[in-house]
Formats: C-alpha cells, sequence, structure tokens
C-alpha cells in the first residue's frame, strides 16, 4: 500500500478577511503550517524516493509546499480551486446581500450550482478526472497540497462518498488526511498540525 496525502494549503489572508478565491499569500499561521507540513512529510516520506507533491497553480498552495524538501513539486491547474466567476474576491455575506437569488440558489443545489461565469462543483468533479488517472498510475507517494472544494472531491472519490455528499464534507485547514489505498480497501488517518 502507498499513501496519498491530501490538505488544503495553509490559512492564507483571504481565509483571514473571509474572502472566497482570490490568489493572496498566506497568512503567520499559514506560514506555521507549512513549515509543519514539510517536517511531516520529510519524516514521512523519508525513504521514498520516488514521492512527489503535487499543487495548484495558485501561490496560496506553492507558498505551502516551498519548504518541503527533496521532493520533485507539480503544478496542476486542475487543482486550482473552484472559480467562483463574478463572484471571486467577495465574501458569503456580500453574496447574500448584493446577489441574494445567487445566494439562494446555491444554497439550494450547492452540487449544480454554477457561479455566473464561473464553475460549479460537478464542473469541478469533471476537471480532476486526469488527476485521479494520474493519481491512480502512481506507484509511490503523493502530497496533494489544494483547496477545500477540490479535496471535497478528490477525498468522495477515494473515500467512495455519494456525489450529493461532495460539497459539504469538512476538508479542515491544518490537518493531513492520509488515505492507504490497500487490497482490502482504502484506510484513512488524520493528522491535525495546528488549529
Ligand atoms: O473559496 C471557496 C471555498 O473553499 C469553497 O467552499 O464551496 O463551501 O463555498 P464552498
Amino acid at each position: 500500500p502507498r499513501p496519498i496525502l491530501l490538505t488544503r494549503h495553509g490559512e492564507s489572508m483571504d481565509n483571514v478577511r473571509g474572502r472566497i478565491g482570490g490568489d493572496t499569500e498566506l497568512s503567520e499561521a499559514g506560514g506555521v503550517y507549512s513549515k509543519k507540513l514539510a517536517n511531516f512529510v520529510e519524516k514521512r516520506l523519508k525513504s521514498e524516493r520516488a514521492a512527489s507533491i503535487w499543487t495548484s497553480t495558485l501561490q496560496r498552495t506553492i507558498l505551502t509546499a516551498s519548504p518541503i524538501g527533496g521532493f520533485p513539486k507539480i503544478q496542476w491547474r486542475a487543482l486550482d480551486e473552484i472559480y467562483a466567476g463574478v463572484c471571486d474576491g467577495m465574501t458569503y455575506e456580500e453574496i447574500k446581500k448584493n446577489m441574494p437569488e445567487e445566494y439562494q440558489a446555491r444554497k439550494k443545489d450547492k452540487l449544480r450550482y454554477r457561479y455566473p461565469r464561473g464553475e460549479s462543483y460537478l464542473d469541478v468533479i469533471q476537471r480532476l478526472e486526469p488527476v485521479i488517472i494520474e493519481l491512480e498510475r502512481q506507484r509511490a507517494p503523493v502530497v496533494v497540497i489544494s483547496h477545500q472544494a477540490v479535496l471535497r472531491a478528490l477525498y468522495a472519490y477515494f473515500a467512495d462518498r455519494p456525489l450529493k455528499e461532495i460539497p459539504h464534507i469538512e476538508v479542515p485547514l491544518h490537518t493531513i488526511i492520509e488515505i492507504q489505498m490497500g487490497v482490502t480497501g482504502v484506510q484513512e488517518k488524520r493528522y491535525k498540525l495546528m488549529d
């Protein structure tokens, strides 16, 4: 069995401000997480020569990966966060106030709701297909550093969770979800490195 480690980026400045999307840097806590993650990964994958680190193309995942030494890093656009289109950079409060119909429509069907000029969860699930194929092909461990919506979809795939649950799965910050693919099925461990 070989592990796949899933984690969100360290806390970003937009996380602190409650803004969705964007491409900001890490907060101080996010920076601390990046170092703790590096420590964890370097120990956990010490003798795994062929392991690799996959990030999105957004700063917050690249910065989270940056302290990790000794493994190749690959950027995937398909691992970028769900794109909120015209709502990118807004807070949920602002969306509720300025675009109440959009807010309600999303609340009603979060899986299928597509942001104007943006994406739905179904869109994200679809664009993840090549990533999943490549993850399945790998024989060595992979560390995936991505975003909440994307990791919900990836996690659901490996944990065999139904489609309709995907937008509501909890993927907390600063926590590593380790998935082990064995002959008897999938095993999962969680490591909360900080609050
Ligand atoms: O910025 C986007 C969030 O990570 C996605 O969360 O789909 O629950 O709004 P949400």
